[in-house]
């Protein structure tokens, strides 16, 4: 005896199959919603965090640099200079970055040039406050190479 699927069958593994795939897909849709406070600890957003995004933009950093993965790929990745440079600890990082901002451009030959902004100790103070706190957003260990 040849066993067949009749139509009947085949539709509703069709239509039964499809509205299965999309309850797990709007239930794992509405679990990450749920969980985007959590992970992006947007709790933690002091007034300095967003003063020194502020900083960020006006300053394009991200004309040069990515961070978490996105942006421009002419300069090293800085969500996660935090811990590649301050080790993270934020006194080490503050006075890294702070050195760092000073000593723009390096005159080294051969090596890519980052232009001189002329921060405030107070704008570059908020500039870390940012990318301390850009750090700690859960991404899933996003970007995979991590000086991007
Ligand atoms: C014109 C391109 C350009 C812009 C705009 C730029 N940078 Fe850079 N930046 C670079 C380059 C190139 C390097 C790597 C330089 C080197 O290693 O000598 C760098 C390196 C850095 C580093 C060290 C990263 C590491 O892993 O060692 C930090 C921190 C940094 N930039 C912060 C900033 C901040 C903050 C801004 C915005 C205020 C900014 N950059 C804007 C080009 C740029």
């Amino acid at each position: 005896m040849t066993e067949r699927i009749t139509k009947n069958m085949a539709r509703n593994i069709y239509f039964g199959g499809g509205l299965f795939a999309i309850l797990v897909f709007a239930g794992l849709t509405m679990d990450t919603v749920h969980q985007i406070p959590k992970l992006s600890h947007d709790d933690k957003i002091t007034e300095s965090v967003a003063a020194g995004k502020q900083v960020w933009e006006d300053n394009d950093c991200v004309g040069c640099h990515t961070i978490l993965g996105e942006g421009a790929y002419y300069a090293p990745e800085l969500g996660n200079v935090f811990e590649r440079r301050g080790n993270s600890d934020e006194a080490t990082f503050k006075a890294y970055l702070s050195g760092w901002m000073a000593a723009q451009p390096l005159s080294e030959p051969g090596r890519r040039k980052m232009p001189q902004f002329h921060l405030s100790d107070k704008q570059v103070n908020d500039l870390a406050d940012f990318l301390i706190w850009t750090s700690r957003v859960k991404n899933n260990e996003w970007p995979p190479n991590i000086e991007g």
